[in-house]
């Protein structure tokens, strides 16, 4: 490791891996300036576009409440870590959650998709595994390595994704990110996989045409009549009829609960500083390192 990531050991010690996904790895690191922890995502610099959209996304919301806090960027040879902050796990391990827990949970991301919409960007993999739980408790968006920001690169990459969080037929809008959150509350609240028998695109596809798929192949014995009504709006497949991050937020399950914790009502205005941008020559050339604060 030492000979592979010179720059990333001059600053930070690699302590274990905590995950592991197709493109890169993720390792607990300490920061030897004062040996805070972090999460370390190294990424090979093949898929370049694909980094770097990560990169200048995560950089733009490194101050949205509901995403994982980008800390800084160092390079090596062929490589690029992502440093950003450590959470405790993801929502996976956690299934199923209580009814408030999940409709917490949804309020949250729901926030956060809200002003990720509002700056023409989309998530594209919404699922349990990309949700991570912080040591201070609170849920934050991750992985934002198939998100895209209109205007952006060459458009979106056409690869990859899950296809069970997928809504039939359709890829990489930001009615997407809502139908995947749908199915994640399915989730969430049953520790039930969706479509579990069903998980090819051809076999998702071809369901497209029964306009009640949610309806015909969820069990919804276990789930609360008001979360159910919520689903449903977020599964609908005409995605001009789909419920928008905003109407989630406003939606009688959704508002029960941000009342009863009193918790403050997700932002509506966007917060996030658009015009933060990373630079690109620092990532794919130049410095081999640039903190973020
Ligand atoms: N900031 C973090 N804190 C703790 N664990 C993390 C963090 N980021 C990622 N992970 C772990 O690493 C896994 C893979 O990270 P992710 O960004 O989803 O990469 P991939 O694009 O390969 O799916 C996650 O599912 C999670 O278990
Ligand atoms: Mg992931």
């Amino acid at each position: 490791m030492e000979i592979l990531f010179p720059n990333l050991l001059d600053k930070y010690q690699v302590t274990k891996t905590i995950g592991m996904g197709g493109f890169s790895r993720v390792f607990e690191v300490i920061r030897l300036r004062d040996g805070k922890h972090f999460a370390c995502k190294t990424n090979s610099m093949m898929g370049d576009d694909k980094l770097l959209q990560e990169l200048k996304i995560m950089a733009q919301l490194r101050h949205d409440p509901g995403v994982v806090r980008l800390v800084a960027i160092v390079r090596d040879l062929g490589f690029c870590h992502i440093i950003m902050e450590l959470c405790e796990g993801t929502l996976l391990s956690r299934l199923p959650l209580g009814e408030d827990e999940a409709a917490l949970v949804v309020a949250k991301v729901a926030g956060t998709l809200q002003r990720m919409h509002a700056l023409g960007m989309a998530h594209n993999d919404i699922k349990p595994g990309n949700i991570l739980v912080g040591f201070d408790g609170e849920v934050k968006v991750a992985d934002f390595g198939l998100s895209w920001q209109k205007g952006q690169g060459k458009g979106p990459l056409m690869r990859g994704g899950t296809a069970r969080y997928m809504p039939p037929g359709e890829r990489f809008k930001e009615s997407c990110d809502i139908w995947a959150l749908g199915v994640t509350l399915y989730e969430m609240l049953t520790g039930k996989i969706a479509y579990e028998e069903l998980q090819t695109p051809q076999v998702l596809s071809e369901l497209e045409r029964y306009e009640d798929l949610p309806l015909i192949l969820f069990d919804w014995t276990r789930v609360p009549v008001l979360a159910k009504d919520l689903m449903l709006g977020m599964l609908n497949l005409d995605k001009k009829k789909r419920l928008t991050a905003a109407q989630i937020l406003e939606h009688p399950w959704i508002k029960r609960i941000t009342q009863k914790y009193n918790r403050p009502a997700p932002e509506t205005k966007v917060e996030v500083e658009a015009k933060q941008d990373v630079r690109t020559d620092l990532i794919m050339g130049g410095q081999a390192s640039m903190p973020m604060y």
